[in-house]
């Protein structure tokens, strides 16, 4: 994935005004440390998180980079974060495709998937992310492999 510094972060402040800008708290005194989002950082910990797995992990994983040689990078990174956010209770709306229109024609293949995760998995082990924390997030995207790995 060629990275643009400048663009991710103009999409950073873009995608802040579409989601995380417009989350309030709802004021009654409950703890805010209570999501999966929250617990993994909120958004400037989410947005660190897929730019780190993008940028750092799956841009140099040469078993899976050649899938994302001609991908708008910060567009990709926008709407894993909104993923991410929404999947983890942060409120986002997620803006993207659905993961089987996402993938059509990519000939995604389990391992192809399986090194996917371990770059994320990699992002959020740099992140200190608790395990549990991983497991429940792992266990949100998991299933989404079935619309995803289309060939053997
Ligand atoms: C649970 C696993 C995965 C999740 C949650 C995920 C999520 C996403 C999302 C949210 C998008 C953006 C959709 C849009 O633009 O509307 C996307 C696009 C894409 N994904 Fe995945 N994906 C997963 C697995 C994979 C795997 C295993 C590969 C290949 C190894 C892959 C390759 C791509 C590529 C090449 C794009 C297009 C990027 C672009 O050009 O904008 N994805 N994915």
């Amino acid at each position: 994935m060629g990275i643009k510094q400048a663009l991710v972060i103009g999409l950073a402040m873009a995608s802040m005004a579409a989601c995380g800008g417009a989350k309030k708290d709802s004021g009654g005194g409950a703890p805010k440390g209570d999501t999966l989002y929250t617990r993994l950082g909120g958004e400037a910990g989410v947005k660190g998180v897929v730019k780190d797995f993008v940028e750092n992990n799956v841009a140099k994983d040469a078993r899976i980079n050649t899938f994302f040689a001609n991908s708008d990078i910060p567009g990709f990174e926008k709407k894993l974060y909104e993923q991410i956010c929404a999947a983890a209770g942060g409120g986002c709306t997620y803006s993207g495709k659905d993961m089987k229109t996402a993938h059509a024609g990519m000939k995604i293949k389990q391992a192809d998937f399986d090194a996917l995760v371990e770059d994320l998995v990699k992002a959020l082990d740099n992140a200190k992310v608790a395990d549990a924390d991983k497991q429940t997030l792992l266990g949100v995207l998991g299933p989404m492999k079935a619309d995803i790995v289309t060939e053997q």
